[in-house]
This record gives C-alpha cells, sequence and structure tokens, in this order.
C-alpha cells in the first residue's frame, strides 16, 4: 500500500484522491487553508495551479525531500491561451525538478482531464495516465497506485519528456476550450 498526500482539493485532486483510494491506498489531502498541517504520504501530488506551484515550494519544499512529487500541472498563459508560461526547451517538471533537488519528481496525470480520471474511460478507452520522470522505482510506484485503481498506466520515459507532455496537455486544452473536443473527452492511448 502507498501512502499519498494530494495538495488541492479541487477536480484534479478530487479525482486522483479517487483512483488511490478505490486501489486501496491511504491518501490524505490538503488544501490551501491546510499549511500547518505536515505531509505525510511518500508520494505527494500537486495538484494545484502552476503558479501556485511556487508557493508550495516556498512553503513546504523541506518537507517534499526524500518524497515522490507528482507534477500533474499544464503550465498555460491562461490570459492568451496561447503559449506556455516554461521555458520552450524545459517544462514545469523540469522547473519543480530543480527547486526540489532532494525529490524524485515525475510528470504524470497532465494529459488527463479530470472527467477522465474520474470516470476511468475517455471514450470507449480505458484511461492511460502516461508518466514521466528519471526514477523507475518512483514510476513504478505511482503506476501501480494508478493501475490498483483500474485505470492503465504507460512510462512515457524520462522527464525530459515532461515537455512533450505538457505539449499535448497544452493541446488538448485548447481543443476543449474551442469546443472541438469535450472536457471528459481527449486524446485516448491504445498500447
Ligand atoms: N482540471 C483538469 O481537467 C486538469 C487536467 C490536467 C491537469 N490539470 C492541472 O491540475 C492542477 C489542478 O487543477 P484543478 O482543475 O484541480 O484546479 P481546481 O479545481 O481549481 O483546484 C485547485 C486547488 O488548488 C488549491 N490551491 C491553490 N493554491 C494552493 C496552495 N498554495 N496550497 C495548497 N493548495 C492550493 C485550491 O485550493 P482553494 O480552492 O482553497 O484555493 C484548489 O483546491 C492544475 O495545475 C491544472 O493545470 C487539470
Amino acid at each position: 500500500m502507498a501512502n499519498l498526500s494530494i495538495l488541492g482539493t479541487g477536480n484534479m485532486g478530487q479525482a486522483i484522491a479517487a483512483i488511490a483510494a478505490k486501489g486501496g491506498h491511504s491518501v490524505q489531502q490538503l488544501g490551501a487553508s491546510d499549511l500547518g498541517t505536515a505531509v505525510t504520504g511518500d508520494i505527494v501530488v500537486l495538484a494545484v495551479p502552476y503558479p501556485a506551484v511556487s508557493d508550495v515550494i516556498a512553503q513546504r519544499g523541506e518537507e517534499l525531500a526524500g518524497k515522490i512529487v507528482v507534477d500533474i500541472t499544464n503550465p498555460l498563459n491562461f490570459e492568451t491561451f496561447d503559449s506556455l508560461v516554461v521555458p520552450a526547451d524545459g517544462s514545469a517538471a523540469a522547473v519543480i525538478a530543480e527547486a526540489l533537488p532532494g525529490s524524485r519528481v515525475l510528470k504524470a496525470f497532465n494529459t488527463n482531464f479530470a472527467g477522465t480520471l474520474a470516470a476511468g474511460t475517455v471514450g470507449p478507452l480505458t484511461t492511460t495516465v502516461l508518466i514521466a520522470g528519471d526514477d523507475a522505482d518512483a514510476k513504478s510506484a505511482l503506476a501501480g497506485v494508478v493501475t490498483s485503481g483500474g485505470l492503465h498506466a504507460v512510462d512515457a520515459g524520462s522527464l525530459k519528456r515532461a515537455r512533450e507532455l505538457e505539449a499535448v496537455g497544452f493541446l488538448q486544452l485548447t481543443l476543449a476550450a474551442n469546443e472541438k473536443v469535450s472536457w471528459t473527452g481527449g486524446f485516448g492511448v491504445v498500447a
């Protein structure tokens, strides 16, 4: 059994908590007002908007040392909906990994709309969570949570692939915002 802490109680935080609970894992959910509460999980999911991540790191950076930290953000410029706010040759995950040198940072869930995590399906397909990271054991631990919760997990490669995952998440968001796909649809993966 894994111990998860999920920072953020919004759409994604709740959907990921439900997957972990379904798989029999322990879940601690902390909201913005739970600053005084220590993080107890070994896997910490940052289910907050990208602009809030720097605050979380400033507040909890030392606490996150030694833990698996999962970045799920899509770091869009939400004013223009036309670019990412991270360097073109980098990613939010790379920025977070640099700020948390003592943590094993993974990129995951950013290519899944919350509705497809909650439903477990994208159209006729089982929802697949793409996981990128440099630590095989960390990826395997998160994949275990995902699959025990009834979804598929695919190792998407090293943390460098976060750049491509964020591009996919960006594209999917623009498609939904322009009503080309629904917020309960989006990209599926056939293995
Ligand atoms: N929604 C999707 O389908 C989707 C898909 C892929 C990726 N994502 C990514 O997932 C992340 C969360 O999205 P969401 O849709 O779940 O957003 P959301 O429903 O707006 O929830 C955001 C949560 O973050 C909390 N929060 C904000 N600042 C915080 C802080 N400093 N410390 C702790 N918690 C804080 C908020 O708490 P309060 O309500 O108390 O402010 C809220 O619980 C974003 O980075 C987004 O890009 C979303």
